[in-house]
């Protein structure tokens, strides 16, 4: 994957569910750079969201990378389905899949990018063997299950980490960040490292969202 300046990630799940159509132009219209759905199913994660059909009715109304982050249980169950109805990216928590490795390797094999995520709980180090797997590392800097959560701070610390770990190593993966970013908490998130924010209720609350995105990509 190309790197490149900073990149947003608008989360569906901050939309209106009612009109979704309108959700992705706005995204579109906006200067989003990928589009981020959060797949949850009411047990890695206490809400459920929705599912691949999703991904499949919006797929011809955008061109934008599809970038999915699965809060599933058993996600080797479902990823067949989510490259079927689209996905670009898609990210697995390390806490939900023991054989990760076969999982990521599988995505890469569909030329899909493979992305690993951790809950703020989990530390960097468990990601070390995976690494040279990997397209995308995503730090949670909220627990995940809901948008409109403030950010953890200290998960910032795992940003540092990653940063100085792709630079030591010569990694390429890009460091998403999600979670609590908005105004006032995303210059703490580009001075640690991150590389493409998720936005959620900081995008789509606002009464203008393009301006959003263009405060924070000409904010540094
Ligand atoms: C949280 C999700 C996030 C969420 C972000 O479980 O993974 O992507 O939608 O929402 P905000 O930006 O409102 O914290
Ligand atoms: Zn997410």
């Amino acid at each position: 994957m190309q790197q490149q300046p900073v990149l947003i990630a608008p989360s569906l799940l901050a939309a209106n569910f009612s009109d979704m159509r309108s959700a992705v132009r706005v995204i579109e219209r906006s200067g989003g750079d990928w589009i981020h759905f959060d797949v949850m199913d009411g047990s890695f994660v206490p809400e459920i969201s929705f599912g691949c059909r999703m991904l499949e009715d919006l797929r011809p109304l955008s061109g934008l990378p599809f970038d999915v982050h699965l809060m599933i249980t058993h996600p080797e169950k479902h990823v067949k389905d989510f490259i079927r109805a689209g996905a670009d990216h898609i990210t697995i928590h390390v806490e939900a899949a023991v054989h990760i490795h076969r999982l990521l390797s599988y995505l890469k094999d569909n030329n899909v990018a493979a992305g690993i995520t951790m809950v703020p709980s989990t530390p960097v180090s468990e990601l070390v063997e995976i690494f040279p797997l990997v397209d995308i590392v995503l730090v949670m800097t909220v627990n995940p299950g809901f948008s409109g959560q403030t950010m953890i701070a200290e998960c910032l610390k795992k940003v540092v980490q990653l940063k100085d770990i792709k630079k030591k190593m010569g990694y390429n993966f890009y460091i998403e960040v999600d979670g609590g970013i908005n105004r006032s908490t995303y210059g703490r998130v580009l001075d640690a490292g991150g590389e493409v924010l998720v936005m959620g209720s900081s995008f789509f609350s606002a009464s203008d969202p393009a301006a959003e995105i263009a405060f924070i990509k000409g904010g540094k």
